[in-house]
């Protein structure tokens, strides 16, 4: 028997995992979209993902410190835990009851395909925690305990939304029900793929061995300075049109990471500084990414410095994330045909 199409309310719902710094690329791909989906009027429902962290070793110590840390940066960065719902994983069970669940509905070859299973696990697969690989079944169950209809992430997370839209549509199908919508990933603005300083062909990421790769959100002025001016470029001026960034990687990110930061389009940016050398341009995105990052930066460490505020704020958001997740896994449990009292 296939139940009513039900209507669902639009809900976005992302997550980070608590694994390290927050760089500039999690600050324009997620944080910034973020609190935007926020002002915007939205629903939204923004979660620290412990549980997926510890698919890789974490110390316990260093997890809850980053846990601490992130939840100051989604704040830092304008995400207000009254607007919106803002918790860690961990503390809402039923992520992981659902997680179980999507484990019996996805199935061995889509977790084989996913890129950042083969990037991650590589050649040492056989050494791969079983988390690891089941890693994506979890993040659909992250998605879908909310009925969430929009999950904003960057470029890298993509295929993970994608699964999550078949696990949806398998659950949906075997069980003769539309209870899961199937949300859709929001890629939007000019980076949702910042890469890396040193090398315009990989992702900008924490866990680069090389830190002038990146800008931390913790990284002060002078560091920002610095790691700017150093970056990588090509000898040419930059051009006004989009089509001349084409075969340049390292210029193409650097005019994207101006555009984001300053609410631009790549257009508009070149209109402006198209014709311009690097020894110019530089100092001009130093100046910007100084200007937006340092509040963020200080405004983190303000919060660092009262550690039992955040975890309260975390206490009180898992509550409120607990009030929507329950019925829709106790509902989930009955379609499964598990007897509850
Ligand atoms: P994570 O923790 O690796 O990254 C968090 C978010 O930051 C984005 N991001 C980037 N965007 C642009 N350029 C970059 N260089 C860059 N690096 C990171 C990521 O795309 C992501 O949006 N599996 C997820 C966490 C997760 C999740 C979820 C996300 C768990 N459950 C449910 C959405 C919905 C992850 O590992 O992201």
């Amino acid at each position: 028997m296939t139940e009513a199409a039900p209507q669902f309310t639009p809900r976005v719902f992302s997550g980070i995992q608590p694994s390290g710094g927050l760089t500039l690329g999690n600050y324009l791909g997620a944080l910034k979209r973020f609190a935007d989906a926020q002002d915007q009027g939205m629903e939204t429902i923004y979660c620290m993902v412990d549980m997926h962290a510890i698919t890789v070793w974490q110390d316990p110590d260093a997890l809850r410190r980053q846990t601490r840390e992130l939840a100051a940066g989604f704040i830092a960065s304008g995400v207000d835990p009254e607007k919106s719902i803002l918790y860690n994983q961990s503390q809402v069970g039923e992520h992981a009851q659902l997680g179980w669940i999507f484990n019996c509905v996805a199935r061995m070859g889509w977790m084989q395909r996913m890129t950042q299973w083969k990037d991650k696990a590589g050649k040492n697969s056989q050494n791969a925690s079983l988390g690891l690989f089941a890693y994506p079944a979890l993040m659909a169950a992250d998605i879908l305990l909310y009925h969430a209809t929009h999950v904003p992430v960057g470029e890298d997370q993509k295929q993970h939304v994608e699964l999550t839209r078949d696990i949806a549509i398998k659950f949906n199908h075997d069980y003769g029900t539309e209870f899961f919508p199937l949300p859709e990933p929001v890629i939007e603005g000019a980076a949702t793929r910042v890469m890396s300083l040193r090398d315009g062909t990989k992702k900008m990421s924490k866990s680069d061995p090389s830190d002038m790769s990146r800008i931390n959100l913790t990284d002060d002025a002078d560091a920002i300075a610095n790691k700017i001016r150093k970056a990588r470029t090509d000898p040419e001026a930059l051009p006004s049109e989009t089509e001349g960034l084409k075969e340049r990687a390292e210029a193409r990110n650097l005019v994207n990471i101006y555009a984001a930061l300053n609410d631009q389009t790549v257009e508009q940016v070149l209109a402006d500084v198209g014709g311009k050398q690097f020894s110019e341009f530089k100092p001009m995105l130093a100046d910007l990414a100084v200007a937006k990052l340092s509040p963020i930066s200080t405004e983190m460490a303000r919060l660092m410095e009262a550690p039992e505020e955040i975890d309260s704020i975390l206490t009180r958001g898992a509550d409120r994330a607990r009030e929507i997740a329950q019925p829709v896994l106790k509902r989930t449990l009955e379609i499964v045909g598990m007897v509850h009292g």
